[in-house]
């Protein structure tokens, strides 16, 4: 039996006075994943850290209480927004479940007391304000009246943002993999992404999209050695979340995925535009065709990345499964979405991309 901390009991106590549930927290008693330690099948691991509360009323009437808190773990509770999931959800979905017990509330730690949020509705984040203007809006303009100096030196700034930003590297193997397992199965991932397309799609028949997801599967087994490449990202490097002032100064907004993972996602995320904002006029690639080619190289040139080649494929696959998705770009042609999966196909089944294949979309 343990009391537990006297701060503990007391932050506990204030809060179950505010809940109207009791008068003072008096002991805590951690509860493990499964009390026979020496059984068969013993259950040594869980994802939190319950604790049995026992608390007494005005009266010293004793009832108990259990107050779970989640532990960081590799299965997808790394994140303090993991946890937060977890725990919401729980205090969202208990009272579903008859013989269930109850969840009488939720909340954060907040300076060694627990902060409610159960009357809360939905989440936000406020930020500052970035001046400029998305870079889609250049590539709109450059796809209709070709290239200027300017988009040169853009493109340029571009490459070399990202290089500085991925220097930044990371050693744990665990983030990597699940930015990897993420990039396939989460919501906003392939999986996701495949299952937002509407059936009857054309160009992209449930069999086609079945086949590219068995092509993702097996790069993320091909990908489980690469943990070394954990770097710093942005998650989302798109032309609506890139801000330009007038030169090359750029802002970003909506960065994604924990900021943690491969840098060819940020590479893949940004390269598939110039081919999608070119894939329903072809002309266009004259234009965008080149800021393609001197986007890889500058970012390969001032990052050494040449192992890229061999990993982006399934960023690349996942982009591509974006912009042909009618959820989001619904003015795309069946030709142009034919194109766009086609070269997903094609980067899916090599082990290494080749730069004029996007090039070969337009031939
Ligand atoms: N802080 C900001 N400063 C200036 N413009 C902003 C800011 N945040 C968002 N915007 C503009 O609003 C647009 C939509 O915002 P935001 O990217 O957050 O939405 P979203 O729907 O989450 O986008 P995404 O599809 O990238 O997930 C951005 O593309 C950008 O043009
Ligand atoms: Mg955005």
């Amino acid at each position: 039996m343990t009391t537990g901390a006297p701060d503990q009991l007391e932050a506990l106590s204030e809060l179950l006075r505010r809940l109207k549930l009791a008068a003072r927290a008096v002991e805590l008693h951690p509860l493990k994943p499964d009390t026979n330690q020496s059984a068969t099948a013993e259950k040594v691991a869980g994802y939190g850290q319950p604790v049995r509360v026992v608390a007494e009323d005005e009266q010293g009437q004793r009832k108990s209480f259990v107050l779970h808190t989640a532990s960081p773990n590799e299965f997808g509770h790394d994140r303090r927004a993991d946890r937060a999931d977890e725990l919401l959800l729980s205090y969202d979905t208990y009272g579903s479940i008859p013989g269930h017990v109850r969840a009488v509330d939720v909340g954060f730690l907040l300076d060694g007391r627990f902060a409610s949020v159960a009357g809360a509705g939905e989440p936000y984040v406020l930020t500052t304000w970035a001046e400029g203007r998305p870079y889609a809006e250049d590539l709109r303009r450059i796809a209709a009246d070709g290239l200027a100096e300017l988009d040169l030196r853009r493109c340029t700034a571009l490459a070399n943002y990202l290089a500085t930003l991925h220097a930044e590297k990371r050693a744990q193997p665990q983030i990597y993999r699940r930015s990897i397992r993420d990039l396939l199965g989460s919501g906003e991932g392939i999986f996701g992404i495949v299952d937002g397309y509407p059936a009857g799609t054309p160009a992209a028949p449930a069999q086609r999209l079945h086949q590219i997801e068995r092509q993702c599967l097996d790069w993320r087994w091909r990908l489980r050695e690469r943990e070394h490449r954990l770097a710093r990202i942005h998650g989302d490097f798109h032309p609506f979340n890139i801000l330009f002032g007038d030169g090359v100064e750029l802002s970003l907004v909506d960065a994604s995925r924990g900021c943690a993972g491969d840098p060819a996602d940020d590479v893949a995320a940004l390269a598939i535009n110039w081919i999608f904002f070119a894939i329903d006029q072809p002309t266009a690639w004259g234009s965008l065709g080149p800021l393609w080619h001197l986007f890889w190289q500058t970012y390969v040139g001032a990052s050494q990345d040449e192992e890229l080649f061999e990993v982006v494929a399934p960023f690349l696959a996942w982009r591509g499964l974006v912009v042909a998705n009618p959820k989001f770009y619904p003015g795309l042609s069946e030709a142009g979405r034919d194109r766009l999966l086609g070269l997903v196909e094609r980067v899916l089944a090599a082990r290494s991309l080749q730069l004029s294949w996007a090039d070969d979309c337009f031939r």
